[in-house]
């Protein structure tokens, strides 16, 4: 195989609780690689498609091509030509994980291109390289779950150590980005570096509850530990009508409310995908009436990753 089209999806980290912990993937949006080998030895990003000019073309900076430089790195390849073309097709700065999903997606190409040598979890490190690289963390809470599908406990970092999570079936995400950005590295910047004990006790009670959720499969479980004292307070400033997104996801049948990843996206847990569009078209009408455009997403989680198209 010479040539692959990959698409890798977006996701939603923290799942509001488990801060830079825990995410999920969804069924849309995403974005797009298409992968080629050459025989010029060398990493080439040809075009990117779809970023109206904001993303790095040069292939050291792009997490792209800089994370498929260190997988070929790592396996001593770097004589293999590759030529890259990334198609973005979903928002940058949206709190759904966008430069996760594009280093995910060539990840996952450059991996079936050499034969798949390396599974899932063993790309996850790589992936983490393009998060440093593009918010100045290598975060996994993202590229976890867009690697591997479904939801995904990132157990510890030092050593590293990911723990695949039950997906509830009959469990969908109602999304909405406001279109505001919020770049993930000053959402980063505004959070507090020390917590109360009080607090913390709250959040890792909550941890636990959702995570247990997951594995009883009881949703109800899932959305009352969906609460976050540490940073939704601080972050929530930077979106518009917050609290009031809040109560139409809760008056509309939502079971858990919060900001996707470092947001501006907000997203609901609902059981299932009329009440997701309910939620979606009462929030996206209350954004208007604030002058703000909005997208809407429903998915169901996304319980494979990435895959070839
Ligand atoms: N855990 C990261 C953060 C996710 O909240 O900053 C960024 O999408």
């Amino acid at each position: 195989m010479k040539e692959i089209k990959v698409f890798a999806p977006a996701t939603v980290a923290n799942v509001v609780c488990g801060f830079d912990v825990l995410g999920f993937a969804v069924n849309e949006p995403g974005d797009e690689v298409v992968m080629r080998l050459v025989d010029k030895p060398g990493v080439r990003l040809l075009k990117i498609i779809g970023d109206e000019g904001r993303l790095p073309l040069d292939s050291a900076r792009n997490t792209v091509s800089a994370s498929v430089q260190h997988y070929l790195k790592h396996l001593n390849r770097e004589d293999v030509g590759v030529e890259i073309e990334l198609h973005k097709k979903m928002p940058i700065g949206s709190g759904l994980g966008s430069s996760s999903a594009s280093t995910v997606a060539g990840l996952y190409a450059i991996n079936q291109l050499m034969g798949n040598l390396l599974s899932a979890k063993e790309l996850v490190p790589f992936a983490m390289k393009g998060e440093e690289l593009a918010c100045g963390y290598g975060h996994a809470d993202n590229v976890a779950p867009a690697l591997m599908g479904g939801f995904v406990l990132v157990r510890s970092y030092d050593p590293l150590d990911l723990i695949a999570l039950p997906t509830p079936s009959n469990l969908f995400a109602a999304i909405v980005y406001p279109e505001v950005e919020v770049p993930t590295k000053d959402a980063r910047q505004m959070i507090r570096a020390k917590v109360l004990l009080k607090d913390a006790v709250t959040q890792w009670g909550n941890v636990a509850g959702l995570v247990s959720g997951l594995f009883l499969n009881d949703i109800d479980l899932v959305g009352r530990s969906m609460k976050d004292v540490l940073i939704e307070p601080v972050r929530s400033i930077l979106i518009p009508g917050f609290e009031a997104l809040r109560a139409l996801a809760m008056e509309n049948g939502a079971v858990g409310f919060g900001i996707s990843g470092s947001g501006p996206s907000v997203f609901a847990l609902v059981k299932d995908e009329a009440t997701a569009r309910k939620i979606t078209d009462a929030q996206q009408k209350h954004l208007a009436n604030l002058n703000i455009n909005s997208n809407a997403y429903v998915s169901s989680v996304n319980a494979e990753g990435p895959r070839v198209i």
